[in-house]
C-alpha cells in the first residue's frame, strides 16, 4: 500500500472496495490517453506551450505609456506532459510581461510544485496540500507573490518567477486556500476561504494581517459540499456563495460526474462580519444559480450591493462543460442584500455573456463606478473566449464594448492605474489576447476613457500564450 492510498483512507475513512471503485471512476492517467482525440482544453490556443523563455525589447504597435512601470503576471493551465484530464488540472504556468521605461520584456515559467515535478494527475494531487497545480491566479501580498489554485496551499514565486516553496502561513493554515482571496485596499489584510469536499469542515474562513500573519480561522457550517470558486468582501463583511453545484461522493464512486447542479438544494449568500464567526452569519436565500466570478461588492446604507456574472445553471453537461450554452455562461447581475430585512433583490444588468470580471484593485470591496469583463461566446459548445472586452458603468448600468477585431479572442481585463493616487478613470486595461490571424498572442493596453477605441499599444508576445485564467498587475 503506497502513501497516497494510506492518506486516502485516512482522509476519506472509506472501506477499501469503495475507494478502489472511486479511484477507477476517475479519468485515466495522462500517459494512457495521450494519443487519443484531444479534448477542447488542449486544442487551438488552449494547447500548452513547451518552452520557458525570456525575451527583452518586445515589438510593439504604438507606444507604451511612460507612466506604466511594473509587471503583469498571468497564470494559466499548461500541462507539462501535454495532456491533462481537465482544463482545471493542467500545470500552472506564469506569463509575465514587464514594462519599464516604455519597453516590454516577456518571460514564462512553470510553478514547480510536486504536482509539476512528479507530473501528477488530478487524483494523485488530491491528497497532499502541497501538491498544487498552482494554475489559477497570482497575487501579491505582504511582499510575497502567491500562485493559487483552490484545493491546495498557495505557492510562492520570486520576482523572476522562480518557485520558492509552498506557503502555509507558518503552519497555521491546515486546509486549502481559494484561488480568489481578496486584499482589502484599506487595511491591506488578505481575506480568504478554503473549501473541501471529502470531509468537514466543508468551508473555512481565514484572515491574514497586512504583515502576512494568519490571525483568524473560522469553520463555517454549510449543509453539503459545494464548489465555491470565488466570493466577495466589503468594508465590514465577507459574503460566501453557497450555490447548488453539489459534490456527491456516491456519484463519483458510481463513475458519474462528481458535481451536479441541484437547484432543489437552494442557493444562499452568507454575510459575515470580517472578524466574525459562524454564529454571526446571516444566510439569505436567492434564486438557484451559479457564479464563478463576481465583479465586486460594496456597502451602502444597510445594504450590500454585489455585481456578479450569474449563470442560470452550471456543468449540466458534466464537469467538462464548465461553460458552453446560454444557461451556463454568466451575465452581469446586480444583487442588493437588505441586511435589515435579510432579503436579496436580484436584477439582470446586461444581456451580454461575460465573465472574468474585475474592478480597479484599489476599489475591491468599495464602491467602484467601472467594472470590466471579458465576453464569452454563449453559442459555443465549450468555453470560448469572446471577441470583446466590456466596460460597465455600474452607476448607470451602461456598457461600452472594446472590439478586439475579427478572430481575436480575449483574456481577463486587469486595470492599471496611471499613478497610485489617480482616479479609476485614469488608467488602462491590460489583457493578453490571442490573434488567430497571425497565430500570436498580444498584450493590449486600452485607455479606459477611450475604451471603444483601438488600444494605445499592443505588445507582440514572443510566443503564443495559451488561454488561461487570472492575473495581476504588480506596479514597481
Ligand atoms: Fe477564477
Amino acid at each position: 500500500m503506497n502513501i497516497q492510498t494510506v492518506a486516502t483512507k485516512l482522509l476519506l475513512k472509506l472501506p477499501q472496495p469503495i475507494l478502489n471503485k472511486l479511484m477507477k471512476s476517475m479519468p485515466k492517467s495522462n500517459k494512457d490517453i495521450k494519443n487519443s482525440e484531444k479534448p477542447w482544453h488542449l486544442k487551438g490556443n488552449w494547447a500548452p506551450v513547451e518552452e520557458e523563455i525570456e525575451i527583452q525589447n518586445l515589438e510593439t504597435i504604438g507606444e507604451i505609456p511612460k507612466e506604466i512601470n511594473g509587471k503583469y503576471i498571468r497564470n494559466g493551465m499548461n500541462p507539462v506532459s501535454g495532456y491533462s484530464d481537465h482544463w482545471f488540472f493542467g500545470n500552472g504556468m506564469l506569463h509575465s510581461v514587464e514594462i519599464k521605461d516604455g519597453k516590454a520584456s516577456y518571460k514564462n515559467k512553470y510553478v514547480k510544485t510536486p504536482y509539476y515535478e512528479k507530473d501528477m494527475g488530478m487524483m494523485e494531487g488530491s491528497f497532499d496540500l502541497k501538491a498544487s497545480p498552482a494554475n489559477t491566479h497570482v497575487i501579491r501580498h505582504a511582499d510575497k507573490i502567491l500562485t493559487l489554485e483552490e484545493a491546495h496551499f498557495p505557492w510562492v514565486v520570486d520576482d523572476d518567477l522562480e518557485t520558492m516553496g509552498s506557503h502555509d502561513f507558518n503552519g497555521k493554515l491546515n486546509g486549502p486556500m481559494t484561488a480568489h482571496p481578496r486584499v482589502c485596499p484599506e487595511t491591506n489584510e488578505l481575506l480568504f476561504f478554503g473549501y473541501q469536499m471529502m470531509k468537514k469542515p466543508y468551508l473555512t474562513y481565514h484572515r491574514v494581517s497586512s504583515e502576512g500573519e494568519l490571525v483568524q480561522s473560522e469553520e463555517i457550517d454549510i449543509p453539503r459540499p459545494v464548489m465555491m470558486h470565488d466570493w466577495n468582501i466589503t468594508k465590514n463583511y465577507v459574503i460566501f456563495m453557497d450555490l447548488p453545484l453539489v459534490f456527491d461522493l456516491d456519484q463519483a464512486v458510481s463513475g458519474a460526474d462528481p458535481f451536479g447542479f441541484r437547484p432543489e438544494c437552494g442557493a444562499r449568500l452568507g454575510v459575515m462580519p470580517r472578524d466574525g464567526s459562524n454564529k454571526d452569519i446571516k444566510w439569505i436565500d436567492i434564486n438557484p444559480c451559479f457564479v464563478f466570478h463576481p465583479m465586486n461588492a460594496y456597502e451602502e446604507d444597510n445594504k450590500i450591493i454585489l455585481h456578479v456574472c450569474r449563470q442560470n445553471k452550471a456543468m449540466v453537461g458534466g464537469m467538462n462543460e464548465i461553460y458552453g450554452g446560454k444557461d451556463t455562461t454568466g451575465k452581469l447581475w446586480k444583487w442588493t442584500i437588505d441586511l435589515d430585512k435579510e432579503t436579496c433583490e436580484e436584477e439582470q444588468v446586461d444581456n451580454k455573456a461575460c465573465d472574468f470580471a474585475r474592478v480597479d484593485d484599489r476599489l475591491v470591496g468599495l464602491k467602484a463606478k467601472n467594472g470590466y469583463a471579458m465576453a464569452i461566446d454563449e453559442n459555443a459548445k465549450t468555453l470560448t473566449f469572446g471577441q470583446f472586452l466590456y466596460k460597465f458603468n455600474l452607476e448607470k448600468n451602461e456598457r461600452i464594448d472594446h472590439d478586439l477585431g475579427e478572430n481575436v479572442f480575449g483574456g481577463e481585463p486587469v486595470f492599471v492605474p496611471k499613478s497610485n493616487d489617480s482616479s479609476e478613470d485614469e488608467g488602462w486595461i491590460m489583457a493578453i489576447v490571442f490573434d488567430k490571424n497571425i497565430n500570436k498572442s498580444k498584450l493590449i493596453i486600452v485607455d479606459v476613457e477611450n475604451f471603444d477605441k483601438k488600444p494605445v499599444c499592443e505588445v507582440i508576445l514572443p510566443q503564443r500564450v495559451p488561454f488561461g485564467a487570472h492575473g495581476s498587475w504588480l506596479s514597481n
